[in-house]
């Protein structure tokens, strides 16, 4: 892992359509080694499309973004690189319907030949310990709650030890009584020093764990502060307009 205060992600001048749709315009975010930064704004502003950008999912079309050693737009193999380096968390889970919750974890850690069986299962162990459900190891994904599904898809994620975590609404899917078990888990894993941008409506969680927050609307990013200035400085009238929305 990179050390704290050398930028881990450094996005510059990103720009990108989908057709005629000019979803990113000139966006810029250095996120430090070890940095919370948590993303907000309203549906439809570029917040998940930016994340797939750093993740590799989707092409750049203007700019470039360092995750950690590697530079995208890159070959295809610098793409796995930063695959390998991110690991991401969805709204919906995303966990393998078919497998159980112990051989989501070990999915990858195998396949990608970075452990070997009893290698994988020990370390999904220890991480299913670390999300509080290890009893749940040999059910399927649809036996357990939102919120356990959601846990299991954070450790799957840990499981290919990521220098880095992006979480896109983590806890808009959940009941209500299963959003803060997701975030204390997230809380546990900020405090644990893994870098994580947080695409969020949970203002709460962000103003307790981010170090910076980040107002994105229209394509734009158009604040970059620190909790307390973002929650009681605000100059920007789209920003004022969305927290008085939501708050
Ligand atoms: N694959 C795609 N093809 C075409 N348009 C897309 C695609 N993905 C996103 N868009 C468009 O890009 C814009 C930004 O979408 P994005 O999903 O990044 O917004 P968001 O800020 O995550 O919104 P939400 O809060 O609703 O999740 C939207 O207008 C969306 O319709
Ligand atoms: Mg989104």
């Amino acid at each position: 892992m990179s050390p704290i205060g050398k930028p881990i992600v450094d996005a510059r001048g990103i720009n990108k359509s989908f057709n005629t749709a000019h979803v990113l315009k000139n966006v810029d975010l250095k996120v430090n080694a070890g940095e919370v930064v948590c993303i907000v704004g309203p549906s439809g502003s570029g917040k998940s499309t930016f994340l797939r950008l750093i993740n590799g999912l989707e092409d750049i079309d203007g700019g470039q973004i360092e995750v950690g050693e590697t530079t995208l737009p890159g070959a295809p193999k610098e793409l796995l690189s930063v695959r390998r380096n991110v690991g991401m968390v969805f709204q919906n889970f995303n966990l393998f319907p078919h497998l159980t919750v112990l051989e989501n974890l070990t999915l990858s850690p195998r396949r990608t030949g970075r452990m070997n069986r009893s290698g994988a299962e020990n370390k999904a162990r220890e991480l299913l310990k670390r999300v509080g459900i290890s009893e749940q190891s040999s059910k399927y994904p649809s036996q357990l709650s939102g919120g356990q599904q959601q846990r299991v898809a954070i450790a799957r994620a840990l499981a290919m030890e990521p220098q880095i975590l992006l979480f896109d609404e983590p806890t808009s899917a959940l009941d209500p009584e299963n959003v803060n078990e997701v975030l204390n888990v997230m809380k546990e894993l900020a405090s644990s020093g893994i870098t994580m941008i947080v695409v969020t409506h949970e203002m709460g969680f962000a103003r307790e764990v981010a170090d910076r927050i980040v107002f994105m609307a229209d394509g734009q990013l158009l604040v970059d502060a620190s909790p307390s200035q973002f929650f009681e400085h605000v100059e920007d009238e789209r920003l004022r307009s969305f927290l008085s929305k939501i708050l």
